[in-house]
């Protein structure tokens, strides 16, 4: 094998993405999949490269360095993609200390187990994947590029901040060589349905309320989570040590305009009469300290690595969409409770 890539989060929802993209196209790299499997981590995901050659999954946590050094040793792992992490931002609010544990000491044993490993720090990459969460809000317009100051603003932004932070501590302290990487939203298939897109979809279906926070003004950028994919290979491969690229589809939404849109596919698609679905827009409790703006500018990204974003919104959310509605299932397992068990007896007999 020429290389040896340990995915850490591979089991979740972009993780997955760039598993199965590394595992397919690229047969002469051991792909290793590195996953606790908390709520948002589902095997599922990873079907149709489960029982590929190149690919192995180990269940470790972050937090146990044993676990992790036994990984390096046994696949003798010469870069990592860090994706694991808690990424909910609600989620963030009600427990923040779990936010520390995974996104910081979790990112710090992992530097620290590939800084004992490696030897010759030249021959290997250690690929941090963050957020454009971490330059804080826009509130004035203008765009979030590379140079931005950090301002996290959430338990959640606070805490890819610090290990954005750590990862470029390293680079500087032990000459580890790192690169990073700030992305917007991702939307696409295998998304947890606590996130703003696959919920509406899911509640839109079911006929329940469509929580809009607040007034539903706040902007995202959008970026269909297999172009995120294609961007980390790029980086991974071309990206300069030591940079930090900013990934983002020149795509902003207001919340409640992408929630109109997702009412008036889903009347269409599922034979409601127009204006049905919009009826169950509900507009509730702001989050608390909700950022008002995220926007990226990706032309660092565009003008040095050549990537581009391979699909208009309008197709990527039509894409989305169908799919939800063609892996019902999928939803039903990953937030039954059950789900491993029902995982290792469909998939695993
Ligand atoms: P996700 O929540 O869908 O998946 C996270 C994965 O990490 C899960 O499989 C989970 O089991 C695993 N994990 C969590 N804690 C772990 C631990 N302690 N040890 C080992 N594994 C653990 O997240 P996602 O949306 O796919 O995001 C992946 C990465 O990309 C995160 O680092 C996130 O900050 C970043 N990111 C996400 C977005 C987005 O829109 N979702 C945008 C930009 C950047
Ligand atoms: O910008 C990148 C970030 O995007 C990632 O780093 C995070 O991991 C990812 O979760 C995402 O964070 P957001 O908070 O922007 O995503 P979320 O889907 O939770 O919310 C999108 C917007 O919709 C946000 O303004 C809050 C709003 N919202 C969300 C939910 C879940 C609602 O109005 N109602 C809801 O029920």
């Amino acid at each position: 094998m020429q290389k040896s890539i340990l995915i850490t989060g591979g089991a979740g929802f972009i993780g997955s993405h760039v598993v199965k993209l590394f595992v397919s196209k690229y047969p002469k790299y051991k792909v290793v999949n590195l996953d606790s499997l908390t709520y948002a981590g589902n095997l599922e995901n990873l079907k149709e490269v489960e029982k590929a050659d190149n690919y192995v999954f180990e269940k470790v946590d972050l937090l146990e360095e044993s676990g992790l050094k036994a990984v390096f040793e046994k696949h003798e792992i010469t870069d990592v993609i860090h994706l694991a992490a808690e990424s909910h931002v609600d989620r963030s609010i009600s427990d923040p200390l779990a936010f520390v544990k995974t996104n910081v000491i979790g990112t710090v044993n992992l530097l620290n187990v590939a800084r004992g490993y490696w030897k010759d720090y030249d021959a290997h990459l250690f690929y941090h994947v963050s957020t454009d969460e971490v330059y804080g809000s826009l509130d004035n317009g203008g765009y979030f590029e590379e140079t931005t100051a950090y301002d996290p603003q959430s338990p959640y932004s606070a805490s890819k901040a610090s290990s954005d932070h750590f990862v470029r501590a390293y680079a500087n302290t032990y000459g580890l060589r790192t690169v990073i990487s700030n992305c917007s939203n991702n939307y696409g298939p295998n998304q947890f349905p606590e996130k703003l897109i696959p919920l509406c979809v899911h509640n839109i279906k079911n006929n329940k309320p469509l929580p809009i926070y607040g007034k539903g003004e706040n902007v995202r950028d959008w970026l269909y989570v297999i172009d995120h994919a294609h961007a980390i290979d790029k980086i991974f491969h071309e990206g300069k040590a030591g940079e930090t690229y900013n990934i983002g589809g020149w795509n902003e939404w207001q919340n409640i305009n992408i929630v109109k849109l997702l009412c008036e596919i889903m009347d269409r698609k599922l034979g409601r009469e127009k204006g049905t679905s919009s009826k169950l827009i509900t507009f509730v409790k702001d989050r608390a300290g909700h950022d008002m703006r995220y926007a990226i500018d990706a032309s660092k990204l565009e003008k040095e690595l050549g990537w581009k974003p391979s699909l208009q919104f309008e197709e990527g959310i039509e894409k989305t969409v169908d799919w939800y509605l063609e892996n019902e299932a999928w939803l039903e397992h990953v937030t039954s409770g059950d789900y491993q068990k029902y995982y290792i007896e469909h998939y695993q007999a």
